[in-house]
């Protein structure tokens, strides 16, 4: 439905998302094997996020725990990509650093115990799957871009074009990756590069393009983390979002991960995008610690991640503390 604008379109979203709640609702209950009356809480994305898409969510959820007389959780949507690990791995050690790299989103994240966040890199302009994105429409590779780059840099060469990774000029753990993006076009533009039509096979130009920008992203976040790895000293380290999918990035956080000699914790496929299942998960922690919300909640679309404080080293603090 969005492919054919590059993107996703809000107003269609939301009304996507009004039209197939109830009936998402009812297929996963029953593929669960359970009714409404089994439920003990409601947990739902309050934010960041899309206002149209957040407000059905939360209107339904607000609505089902009312009905139900079951508590109400709001969860904010970066948390549960934290918590999407916690089907498939073992449990947590803290501290944590946790890499979340979505459409939206690009940050790490020093959890010093399970709740508290402290933002210790965050992306200065484009999160990462949008860069994917962005560099896919250039090239005429269609939408979502991650995987399609992803198939197609399978098949190229990562060192025929040096991308430089950006340079954060106030020397913070930073990313950027609009100036990626700028040098992908300048490449397209120089090599006379034709953006591909729809149907057309990728020819080897375009794959160690594909290939050269995955790897550019890859070691700027992989990079980055390990940096902060060996300042923060993590028990665990945790790769989830979207673009956790990747296995180029998986494949570099599992080499990183080995030489600190930390686990690192991915979700599956499935988790790594969108789902409910990590909203869940995170509502239950929040539900454990009596955090519910009243039928005053509302959807906020700049929800942030509380920066809570922390262990973080003195020699760091100041300098890479932000709030999402
Ligand atoms: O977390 P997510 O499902 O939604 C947001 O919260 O934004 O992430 C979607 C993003 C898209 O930008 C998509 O291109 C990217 O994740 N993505 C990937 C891959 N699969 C999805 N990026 C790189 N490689 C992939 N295999
Ligand atoms: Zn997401």
């Amino acid at each position: 439905m969005h492919r054919p604008w590059g993107g996703v379109v809000p107003e269609l979203a939301s009304r996507e998302h009004l039209a197939k709640i109830e009936h998402i609702v009812e297929q996963a209950l029953a593929e669960a094997k359970v009714t409404l009356s089994d439920i003990d809480a409601i947990a739902v994305t309050q934010g960041p996020g899309l206002i149209g898409s957040l407000l059905v969510g939360v209107c339904y959820a607000k609505s089902l725990s009312w009905a139900l007389d079951i508590p109400l959780i709001g969860v904010n949507h970066i948390e549960g990509h934290v918590y999407s690990i916690v089907f498939e791995n073992p449990t947590v050690e803290y501290p944590a650093l946790a890499l979340i790299v979505s459409g939206g989103h690009t940050n790490i994240f020093h959890i010093p115990e399970e709740g508290k966040y402290e933002v210790v890199s965050r992306t200065r302009d484009d999160a990462a799957g949008e860069a994917f994105d962005k560099v896919a429409k250039m090239v005429g590779l269609g939408y979502p871009g991650g995987p399609v780059i992803e198939s197609v840099a399978r098949e190229g060469d990562e060192r025929r074009i040096h991308f430089t990774k950006a340079k954060i000029s106030d020397g913070k753990p930073d990313l950027s990756f609009s100036g990626l993006k700028t040098a992908v076009a300048r490449h397209i533009r120089e090599n006379s590069i034709v953006p591909l039509e729809s149907g057309d096979i990728p020819g080897q130009e375009i794959k160690d393009l594909a290939a050269s920008f995955q790897a550019a992203v890859v070691k700027a976040l992989i990079g980055t983390m390990e940096k902060l790895a060996v300042e923060l000293k993590p028990r665990t380290l945790i790769v989830a979002g979207g673009v956790a999918c990747n296995l180029a990035l998986r494949q570099a956080a599992e080499w990183t991960a080995k030489r600190l000699g930390l686990p690192v914790y991915f979700p599956s496929k499935h988790l790594s995008t969108d789902n409910a299942a990590m909203i869940a998960a995170a509502g239950f922690y929040h539900l454990k610690q009596g955090k519910t919300a009243d039928l005053g909640m509302t959807a906020d679309v700049t929800m942030r991640l509380q920066n809570m404080g922390s262990g973080l080293g003195e020699s760091l603090r100041g300098k890479v503390r932000y709030r999402l």
